[in-house]
């Protein structure tokens, strides 16, 4: 008989040097620094939220490990369980899969990076679509500047390619920081090697799902769609921008956990009120008993 599928699980990775907002993250994460209201983890975490993740394995450097803890505590008010591991140095993002063994388990896994913002109408959906394939799905972007990232094409015969930051990229196509994988790539994570920069790349590891022909799905996120990443002083104010223009616009909050949690049916009413009640920021506090109403 069939086992029962296991829910996905969510790795965020929240490591990294940060060496380009120095000196601002020489003593703190970047993750735990400020996109317009709340600090950046809170994005990457309500995605996995959104894509209906309740266990959450949080992995950071070690200087920052309490503050995250302090920050987001064991995830028990929002009705989830989130988990905590470090990595020593920021040696590729596969790792991730080595460091989150245990905690993945037998379960499939999402890994999003801690920088990465997603926002449009169409995210849960797509997310939904991934989670039901049986093996990986990664998600496209158009950008302006695929060199910077993992680029994806399709030859003439459909085949699809993937290069790590391409001097010359074959298409404008980014590769996101938002992977679904199945269990398997708690195995396939042993089969890859550091590349040249002495880094294991996410594209190698995506690759081994090409090589078996159809075990990787591609999800477009369309012109509807905003990605961002917030690695640099310039795109942590864009994102600040975008997040203050769309709530100031509609009134709705990006990113919050508590409506996110209350709204997937995680805490009831009551829960929410208490959380409500509990905030110093009486906009905050305001807005989420609006939800209550
Ligand atoms: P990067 O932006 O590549 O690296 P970084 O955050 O250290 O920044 P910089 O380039 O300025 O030194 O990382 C993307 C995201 O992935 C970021 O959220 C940190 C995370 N990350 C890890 O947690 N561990 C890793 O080994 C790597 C490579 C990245």
């Amino acid at each position: 008989m069939r086992n029962v599928k296991k829910k996905r699980k969510g790795i965020i990775l929240a490591g990294g040097l940060g060496t380009r907002l120095y000196p601002t993250t020489k003593v703190v994460s970047k993750q735990l620094l400020m996109i317009y209201d709340k600090p950046l983890i809170y994005y990457p975490l309500s995605t996995l939220m959104l894509a209906n993740i309740k266990e959450v394995l949080i992995i950071t450097s070690p200087n920052d490990l309490e503050l995250f803890k302090r920050l987001l505590g064991n995830g028990k008010e929002w009705g989830m369980k989130i988990e905590y591991a470090i990595q020593k140095k920021p040696a590729g993002l596969p790792q991730a899969f080595t460091i989150g063994k245990n905690f993945i388990g037998n379960s499939s896994v999402a890994l999003i990076l801690g920088d990465n913002i997603f926002y449009g109408s169409e995210l849960v959906k797509k997310m939904k679509k991934a989670d039901q394939f049986e093996f990986a799905t990664v998600f496209a972007y158009q950008t302006n500047h695929p060199e910077r990232y993992g680029v994806i094409s399709l030859s003439k015969s459909n085949d699809i390619k993937i290069e790590e930051k391409p001097k010359k990229p074959k298409s404008n196509l980014a590769i996101t920081g938002l992977y679904f994988f199945n269990n398997q790539v708690i195995n396939y994570v042993k089969k890859i090697k550091p590349s040249k920069r002495g880094e294991l790349e996410i594209t190698d590891l995506i690759k081994l799902y090409i090589n078996k022909k159809s075990m990787l799905n591609i999800e477009m996120l369309g012109r509807g769609f905003a990605w961002l990443d917030t690695g640099s002083f310039d795109t942590m104010l864009d994102a600040s921008t975008f997040v203050r223009t769309i709530q100031e616009r509609q009134g709705l909050i990006i990113a919050s956990p508590e409506e996110i949690s209350y709204r997937n049916g995680w805490i009831n009413k009551i829960k929410l009120n208490k959380l409500a009640n509990n905030q110093k920021n009486i906009n905050y506090k305001n807005y989420l008993l609006s939800l209550i109403k």
